[in-house]
């Protein structure tokens, strides 16, 4: 039996990837699975945590004993993670938010005109949920952790975003093949502000899951 080494504590993690709509119909999205964050959410409940599972899009049913919040888009996933966080003791951003939406909504389905020419689609940035969290923590010594999916100069990368987003710990996958999108299967470097650095081989999703956890546990705030 796993040991509940998380009980008494309230964890909040995203999953899935969110979709930003154009027009009733169509929407800016990627190609997270969401698989990631669900591992990491039955993880914690397994060790006996409350969790908040913030999910966007994964079309995954909900996983037995943990809250469930559906949401579509960065500003709702935004909106459900700070509601979440007020009383969390650490918060997983497993999920893909979209960097851009489009600036516009069309509220009817965009159409062709004549033979030829094309609409240009004018972005603004969403909020970086991850590099809130860190920067305005919800309670003294919660713990913050991101993910990163990078496809060359990895470490570098991840120990840059690492600084830039202000986290405790940062999961640094390497886009390929087999691995990170859609695949029951991750390999990752997870990244420590102290400067730790914890390989995770290729294997099953909920390794690494299990890993994350342990990384959090020493780094959560003392129960009173
Ligand atoms: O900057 P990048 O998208 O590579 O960072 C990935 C990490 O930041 C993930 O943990 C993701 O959940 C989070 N993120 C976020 N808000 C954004 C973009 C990414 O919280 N707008």
């Amino acid at each position: 039996a796993t040991a509940p080494d998380l009980a008494g504590r309230h964890v909040v993690v995203s999953a899935g990837g969110t979709r930003e709509p154009l027009d009733p119909v169509r929407y800016l999205g990627n190609r997270s699975s969401g698989k990631q964050g669900y591992a990491l959410a039955r993880a914690a409940a397994a060790r006996g945590a409350r969790v908040t599972l913030v999910e966007a899009n994964t079309g995954l049913p909900d996983p037995a004993g943990v809250d469930v919040v559906h949401v579509g888009t960065a500003v709702q996933l935004r909106e459900a993670v700070l509601k979440a966080v007020a009383d969390a003791d650490a918060v997983v951003m497993a999920a893909a938010v979209a960097d851009f939406r489009p600036a516009v909504y069309a509220p009817g389905k965009i159409k062709k005109k004549g033979d030829d020419g094309a609409p240009v689609v004018e972005l603004v940035r969403n909020p970086d949920i991850l590099a809130e969290l860190s920067a305005d923590r919800a309670l003294p010594g919660q713990v913050v952790v991101g993910f990163a999916a990078e496809t060359d100069d990895v470490l570098a990368n991840g120990r840059e975003k690492l600084a830039r987003k202000g986290c405790d710990l940062l999961v640094v996958n390497e886009v390929g093949e087999r691995k990170t999108f859609g695949s029951e299967e991750n390999e990752a470097v997870v990244l420590a502000a102290d400067g730790a650095e914890t390989p995770v081989p290729y294997g099953p999703k909920e390794a690494l899951a299990e890993t994350v956890w342990d990384l959090v546990l020493p780094r959560l705030r003392p129960t009173d």
